[in-house]
């Protein structure tokens, strides 16, 4: 058992003691570094028309054979056209296998990202319906730690991986998001393309507290949305990935299914909200697999700032 089982819904354990095992397996490749293969080699292209590096495929592998042996019928990754019929199994599982590739080799960050729902009669039947009926969702971040980020619809439980044994102990059991906070997220090599309400709001932000906010904020982008939600979850803040007008963001970069839906349905558990500029996320359904969506989420008091300024 890679996993201290507390607060863990009994039919679920196996899973996630899975994915913690594979989480323990490919955070020691990551900390060989340079010494092991490399891992940001370019080794194909995934549907999406992502490159993709030799750490994603292999992460994806990794963990689809270690949830064969689990209750997952259902496996739909990031990195494959279809969704996988694994066999026998009460559910259906949703991963971003290594979230981050651009930072793969440069020492920071990245993440693996899940979601589970209960499996329907079709296999992307069990993927398209509304975000809220997930029964979990979460991270793992590699990083000068190793953790996890977990909720079952019952609170955010915080796992630290004890890398002397590869156990994930639960070190957190009700983690809340600060309401209120001075640190915000986005790309902003983006600007021009941005939607007006993005556009404005950061806008806000960059006037500090010469502005209608009256404090002065800080910026943060690592580039790996596990990162950035660690660091939210941690200690506040706001993420964007608006929408913008470059042809395929039309709704933003980051995908429905494998990462806005976990990632929000955690947000949300740890008191804060999570919306697309418009809709909470978990009132969204995925148009198909492989769609994305724009992403806000982080602290209750500026995500509902980017609302108003979306609908100003
Ligand atoms: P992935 O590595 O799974 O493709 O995801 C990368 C995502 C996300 O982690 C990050 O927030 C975002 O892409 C960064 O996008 P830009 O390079 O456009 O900033
Ligand atoms: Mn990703
Ligand atoms: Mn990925």
């Amino acid at each position: 058992m890679s996993l201290s089982p507390k607060r863990i819904p009994a039919d679920l354990l196996p899973i996630m003691d899975a994915l913690t095992r594979i989480g323990r397996d490919v955070a020691g490749i990551i900390a060989r570094g340079a010494l092991g293969d490399s891992l940001s080699v370019e080794v194909g292209e995934n549907s999406d028309g992502d490159g993709q590096k030799a750490l994603d495929v292999m992460a994806d592998e990794l963990f689809e054979a270690a949830l064969r042996e689990t209750a997952v019928k259902y496996y739909a990754s990031e990195e494959q056209e279809v969704v996988l019929d694994l066999g026998e199994g009460k559910y259906a599982l949703a991963i971003d296998p290594l979230d981050g590739s651009s930072n793969i080799d440069v020492n920071v960050s990245i993440g693996t990202i899940f979601s589970i729902f209960e499996a329907k009669d079709g296999a992307e039947e069990s993927f398209l319906r509304p975000a809220h009926e997930q029964v979990a969702g979460g991270y793992i971040v590699f990083g000068p730690q190793t953790g996890m980020a977990v909720t079952f619809g019952d609170g955010v439980l915080i796992y630290a991986m004890d890398p002397a044994s590869g156990e994930f102990l639960l070190v957190e059991e009700d983690k809340q998001i600060v309401p209120s906070s001075k640190e915000f997220a986005i790309n902003a090599s983006n600007r021009r393309h941005w939607v007006k309400g993005a556009r404005s709001y950061i806008e806000e932000c960059e006037a500090g507290e010469t502005g209608s906010k009256g404090k002065n904020m800080n910026m943060r982008w690592v580039g790996s949305l596990v990162a950035e939600a660690h660091r939210i979850l941690t200690r506040g803040g706001v993420f964007l990935y608006p929408a913008d007008e470059r042809k395929g963001y039309e709704n933003g970069r980051l995908r429905m299914t494998y990462e806005c839906a976990p990632i929000a349905f955690l947000i949300e558990q740890a008191g804060g909200e999570a919306h697309d500029g418009v809709t909470r996320i978990l009132d969204k359904t995925a148009p198909e697999l492989h769609a994305r969506t724009p992403l806000v989420f982080g602290s209750v008091e500026e995500v509902r700032s980017v609302k108003a300024h979306y609908e100003a």
